[in-house]
């Protein structure tokens, strides 16, 4: 699907305008292991959905999904109407649109910062190195790092490096951003540090999918909460109505839990 009705008639199979990220009927196994079930989400523009739920319910082959690091059995995922590209630049450049946060930074070890933030930006955007240089050291210092641009990886702390993370993606100028735990490696002291990070780029528009445990970012930044468990979204709703009204006996145990350690 190009974003052109082709299938006159199946209006519903028409994206919105507004739709920038869409599951449809999304299945994946592993072995017998069911971990996406019917999966039908729909992200908007500028929206900010956090992705909650029990370890092993799918939260990260969902966000991997979404970015072809994983493939998918049956369903469609369309990115601004088009479906995922199998493979080649195309996908370099699916890669791109989508930036990715992954819980344990995946920093290049061997490059510099400054090298990090860089790089994709010549390789796959085809920016000019003085040009991309210059927009790695504005959004280093964006997100609080730029002393750091000349050390490398191993040399900054962890909530340093989640930053750089992110400046990475950003630096692609990413349709939408995908954060899979951001901050579940950080120790604590550092998780503020990359929450308000996030929470900048929330306030400025970005369109981000977020799976955390922090419910302090899900209630201030979130526009939806998606709750999963089992490979299925069990609920959906505004954080306001997640935290204090969840329907499903699955949503109101997991919350009981986490709220009270
Ligand atoms: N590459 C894989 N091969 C086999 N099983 C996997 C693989 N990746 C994840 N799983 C399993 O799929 C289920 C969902 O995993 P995951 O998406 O990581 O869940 P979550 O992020 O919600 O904790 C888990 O039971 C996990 O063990
Ligand atoms: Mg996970």
């Amino acid at each position: 699907m190009s974003g052109v009705s082709v299938t006159k008639g199946a209006d519903d199979a028409v994206p919105a305008a507004g739709d920038l990220v869409v599951l449809s009927n999304v299945n994946k196994h592993f072995g017998a292991l069911h971990v996406l079930q019917d999966i039908d989400l729909t992200i908007t523009r500028g929206e900010v959905v956090v992705v909650i739920g029990p370890s092993g319910s799918g939260k990260s082959t969902l966000c991997r999904a979404v970015n072809r690091l994983e493939t998918i059995d049956s369903g469609d995922i369309t990115i601004d109407g088009k479906p995922l590209p199998q493979e080649g630049k195309e996908l370099a450049r699916l890669r791109a649109d989508v930036g990715m946060v992954f819980q344990s930074f995946n920093l290049f070890a061997h490059k510099t910062v400054l090298e990090n933030v860089t790089l994709g930006q010549v390789k796959v955007r085809k920016m000019d190195k003085k040009a991309a240089t210059e927009k790695a050291r504005a959004l280093l210092d964006r997100v609080g790092v730029a002393e750091q641009a000349d050390k490398y990886p191993a040399q900054l702390s962890g909530g340093q490096q989640q930053r750089v993370a992110i400046a990475r993606a950003l630096a692609m100028d990413p349709k939408v951003m995908l954060f899979d735990e951001p901050t579940s490696a950080l120790d604590p002291e550092m998780i503020n540090e990359v929450l308000e990070v996030m929470q900048q780029l929330a306030r400025e528009g970005m369109t981000m999918v977020v799976v955390t445990h922090e419910m302090g970012f899900a209630r201030s930044a979130a526009n939806r909460v998606v709750f999963m468990a089992d490979g299925k979204i069990v609920e959906e709703a505004t954080p306001e109505e997640f935290f204090s009204n969840p329907r499903s006996d699955r949503a109101k145990d997991f919350l009981s839990k986490i709220l009270h350690h």
